[in-house]
């Protein structure tokens, strides 16, 4: 049972959901700046800080490593509220010489300071609650209750399938009773970085007049989902539904997919116009 620190610190990134109490702001020049009003009020203290770190990744991570720093410095005790986390996809290695970057950002928040990461179905992670990843203590929290919750209304009482696009997303719907199919990835060209196109999805679940919700971790580029709902009316499906706990929404995708199904729906981990669950409900 997660147990966060009354204190919370609330980066301006989070300012949808909760109050923010300190700033964060940027340079002429691009350099991140922050300012935590009454900092020595937290010496020694157990904090929460909410920061989001998506969008603008690389940017947000600085802006932690920063706050993070500050706060260690007066010995408080930090535990990070980062609802997506950013580079948890690059988990494996699968060229010689390509770096696991989930592997580096962890490491680089347990070094500078983050007691504990509390986090919403993170990529790498096939369970929720507590566990630990290159020495950072993660509290993984799924989202799939309350989209599942969500569905039941989108589909008025009539019942409906839950089917995971990929293994990757399994723990999500296994614990309503749904299954997931496997995606089959392309080889990387040439042993150079490229985005691995979907080969196909396997392992077809009998959808024949059924209404399915297809429910994964994230739609990023919106590929997995497309192919998902391709092959699901295929087989059949009579109603689709889309959800995620993240929707990044890349590209025009979420255009895509609303013409090719009935919804699509996501959390508010990452802010968005078909954001309908929330995750505070969670904390
Ligand atoms: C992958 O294993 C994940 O569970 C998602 O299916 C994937 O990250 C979605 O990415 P995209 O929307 O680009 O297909």
């Amino acid at each position: 049972m997660l147990q966060l620190p009354s204190i919370r610190l609330v980066s301006p990134n989070f300012s949808d959901l909760l109050t923010p109490n300190i700033e964060v702001g940027t340079f002429p020049d691009g350099d991140s700046h922050v300012h935590i009003p009454r900092i020595s009020s937290y010496k020694g203290e157990e904090v929460a800080l909410f920061h989001r770190l998506y969008p603008h990744q690389n940017h947000s991570l600085i802006e932690l490593f920063l706050i993070l720093d500050a706060l260690k410095q007066e010995g408080a005790k930090v535990t990070v509220v980062s609802p997506y986390l950013p580079y948890a996809r690059q988990h494996k290695k699968l060229l010689e010489g390509e770096v696991v970057s989930a592997d580096v950002i962890c490491k680089m928040m347990k070094m500078m300071g983050c007691e504990k990461l509390v986090t919403f179905d993170c990529h790498f992670l096939d369970a929720e609650g507590d566990s630990e990843y290159n020495g950072l203590k993660i509290y993984n929290i799924s989202m799939s209750k309350a989209l599942v919750a969500y569905a039941k209304r989108v589909f008025n009482g009539e019942g409906f399938e839950i089917i995971g696009p990929d293994q990757g997303a399994n723990y999500l719907v296994k614990q309503h009773g749904g299954q997931s199919m496997k995606k089959v990835r392309q080889e990387y060209k040439d042993n150079t970085i490229s985005y691995r196109n979907i080969e196909k999805l396997e392992g077809m679940p009998d959808v024949k007049g059924k209404n399915v919700l297809i429910l994964d971790d994230m739609i990023s580029t919106g590929s997995t989902m497309i192919k998902a709902i391709e092959k699901l009316k295929e087989g059949g499906a009579k109603g689709l539904a889309c959800a995620a706990t993240h929707g990044l929404f890349l590209h025009d995708s979420l255009q895509r997919l609303t013409a090719l199904c009935e919804i699509v729906f996501v959390s508010d981990s990452i802010a968005s116009p078909v954001s309908k669950v929330s995750i505070i409900d969670q904390l």
